[in-house]
């Protein structure tokens, strides 16, 4: 479970405050998405979630950060990283560069962990599996795509079994059936208690997967409800953040007076279809 209470932060030698009163909760097996525009801070709270800030890159940090009742930001980071699993928003940067294999990069994380050998290799078919990724294990970590390296960086922080995760547009390599496989698997792991917290702007897979959709804006946690009630929002343009093709569909229908204007708006397809169908004004 994560809790942030009243987070501000501020990058070293700066004075501005990036973040400004952030509160948050995310439920031991739930799916939380955060959606909000580019430089709005949505890499700088996965951080300070993950302990990566104040620890490694300083600065002034306010409020109160728990995950799972522990103060993350006074642990030191060998402990953090045994609490959340940070998918960084470059898999580029999350690649060691110190193997030579995709396996020994995805069982990298492990290694100082004490789990048995045995148990560590299980894990890595495992969660290689889950991803399909099993073909790639013996290649080298620099001879693979983009979106493989995704698949790999998400491996290994997903191998280290962590009660929350963090991700930082975590699907920003993928295509639309990689993406989708990366939600399913999300889905997964929050069936057997895991906590998600997902950056990410493919809003129509936060819809069918979220829990819940909370909207990063000056600095703070501005709004947030279930994926149909935040996507449908009239403000979400004001807020930077781009509705579903279903409701924007919608809307300029009812801009052109096709259907009727105060029926509930579309946010899936087949919410579409029936929309479409049942309320059209005939003209
Ligand atoms: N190391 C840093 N030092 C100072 N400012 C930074 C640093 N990293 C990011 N920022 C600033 O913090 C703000 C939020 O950045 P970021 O968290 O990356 O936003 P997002 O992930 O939503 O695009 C931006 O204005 C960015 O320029
Ligand atoms: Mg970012």
């Amino acid at each position: 479970m994560i809790e942030l209470r009243d987070v501000a932060y501020a990058y070293p030698d700066t004075d501005h405050y990036v973040l400004d009163g952030v509160d948050l909760t995310v439920a031991r097996g739930e799916v939380v998405g955060v959606i909000g525009a580019s430089g709005v801070g949505k890499t700088t709270l996965a951080k300070i979630i993950a302990g990566f800030i104040p620890n490694v890159e300083g600065g002034t940090l306010d409020g109160s950060v728990a995950v799972d009742d522990v103060p993350i930001s006074s642990l030191p980071l060998a402990e953090a990283v045994a609490q959340v699993g940070l998918v960084i928003q470059n898999p580029f940067n999350q690649i060691s560069g110190a193997k030579f294999s995709v396996r020994e990069e995805i069982v990298f994380g492990l290694e100082n962990t004490g789990v048995p050998r045995d148990e560590m290799i299980t894990r890595v078919t495992d969660v290689a599996a889950l991803l399909r990724i099993d073909h790639l294990l013996d290649r080298s970590p620099y001879a693979l795509s983009g979106g493989q390296m995704q698949l790999v960086a998400i491996a290994s922080v997903i191998v280290m079994g962590t009660p929350v995760l963090v991700m930082d547009e975590p699907t920003s390599q993928l295509d639309p059936g990689g993406s989708r496989m990366v939600f399913d698997v999300i889905s997964a792991l929050t069936d057997a208690g895991t906590s998600v917290l997902i950056f990410e702007h493919k809003v129509e897979l936060l819809r069918e997967h979220a829990d819940r959709i909370a909207v990063l804006a000056e600095g703070r946690i501005i709004h947030e409800g279930t994926p149909r009630a935040v996507l449908t929002d009239d403000r979400l343009e004001s807020w930077s953040v781009g509705s579903t093709r279903y409701t924007r569909a919608a809307r300029a229908a009812r801009g052109a007076g096709i259907v009727h204007p105060d029926a509930a708006l579309p946010v899936s397809l087949s919410d579409s279809t029936e929309y479409f169908t049942t309320q059209r004004t005939g003209r």
